[in-house]
Parts: C-alpha cells; structure tokens; sequence
C-alpha cells in the first residue's frame, strides 16, 4: 500500500501551492506522488465540482451540498485515490471528508450522525494517514481568496467565498477541534507564515513520516 496524505484548511490558506510543493519534494526524493483534489480530480467528479462550486447555485441546499460532495468522493477514491495507493504511490489530495465535517457540520449546521455514515460510505473505509492542517485567521484567508477569484479567468467558482466570515470562522473552529481530537493523524501548520517556511516544515515531517513505513513505497 501507498501512503495518503490530504491536506486542508480554509479558504485562502494557501494548501494548494503547498500541495504543489510537496509534490515535487517528494519526486525529487524518488517517490511516486498522485496529485489530486476534491471535489474533482477525475472527469465525473470534477462535473460535480462544476455545479457545487457555481455561484448561480446559492439555492442549494445544505443536503443536496452534502450528497454531491459524497457522490463526487465515491467516484474519486474508486477511480483515482484506492488504484494509485494500491500501485504504491504518495496521494496528496487538496481536501478529503474532514472538509465535509469542517464545511457541512460546522460551516452549515448537519449533524454528525448524518455526515459520518456518508463519508465513510463514499470512501469505503479509506482514512488517511496523514492530515495536514494549514491553518490561518478567517479574515487573512477570505482576503486572500478573494484577490484569487478576481484575478481568474475561466469559470468563478466562488459559491463558498460568498459566505460570511462568520461561516469561515465555524469553519476553521471545526478544523481545529478535529485536529485536537486527533493529534496523531493532523499536522497543524501555521498558514500566515512565508511559503518557503511552511513547506520545509511540511517536507520534513513528511520525510519524517514516510521513513517509518520506506518499505512499502521504494
Ligand atoms: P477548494 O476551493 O479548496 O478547491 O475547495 C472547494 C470548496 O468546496 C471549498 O470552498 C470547500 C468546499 N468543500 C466542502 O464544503 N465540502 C467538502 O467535502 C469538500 C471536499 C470541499
């Protein structure tokens, strides 16, 4: 088996350039990295990410939100996610079911007992085993996530950036206690510094990390 890596924060944290980076840290050291994100990362998931993320959908609701993000997840680990760990390789995927509870619990309101049956039925069991949280004050993030949006070409996806700080701030709350109650599998990262910094910080505890388990991977 491979290893599986998500990474998460909220918006504007700045875990894609991160995601980026690891990828080709790892490459360098001679592992085999998947790259992938959700929603996405495979044809039928990324239609589903087309419509969960347009902003003419703001009358979505809150339950259709939650069974397209599973429905796009179920094909994504299918296709995507459980091949790749099989064959051995490093998975880095940018969002994974800690953004369903982060986003669909405490960012909208869903109870647990209705997201946790669904997460795991979507990813057939599959956890990760290791989650990095980059974490970063909901203002600094929502700015910055902004200045994105404006700058894009192609579609806006934006439905979430619309949403109030107050949401942004369940939301990263909702990080945070899932990281304090798994301390073993979250890596906590402080988002606000320089992005150098924060990469060597990541690349090293995953080197870390991968060491332990080097012969299931080389
Ligand atoms: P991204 O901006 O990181 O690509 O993520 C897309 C948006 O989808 C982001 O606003 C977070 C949201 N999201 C959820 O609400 N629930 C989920 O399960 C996932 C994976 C993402």
């Amino acid at each position: 088996m491979g290893y599986f890596i998500t990474f998460e924060g909220i918006e504007g944290c700045g875990k894609t350039t991160q995601v980026r980076l690891l990828g080709e840290r790892l490459e360098a050291l001679g592992y085999r990295v998947v790259t992938t994100r959700e929603p996405g990362g495979c044809p039928i998931s990324d239609q589903i990410r087309s419509i969960l993320l347009d902003a003419g959908n703001r009358g979505m609701q809150p339950l259709t939100e939650l069974l397209l993000y599973a429905a796009a997840r179920a094909q994504h680990v299918a296709e995507v996610i459980r091949p790749a760990l099989e064959s051995g390789c490093v998975v880095l995927c940018d969002r994974f079911t800690d953004a369903t509870i982060a986003y669909q619990s405490f960012g909208r309101g869903i109870g647990r007992a209705t997201i946790d049956p669904l997460n795991t039925l979507a990813c057939q069991d599959l956890l990760p085993d290791l989650t990095i949280l980059i974490d970063c004050d909901a203002e600094v993030g929502l700015a910055r996530a902004r200045q994105r949006i404006e700058a894009a070409t192609g579609p806006r996806e934006e439905r979430f950036e619309l949403e109030s700080l107050e949401f942004h701030r369940r939301v990263r709350d909702g990080y945070l206690s899932l990281a304090e109650r798994e301390p073993g599998r979250f890596l906590r990262v402080n988002g606000n510094g320089a992005v150098a910094g924060i990469a060597d910080v990541i690349g090293e505890q995953v080197r870390q990390r991968l060491k332990a388990v080097n012969h299931a991977i080389q």
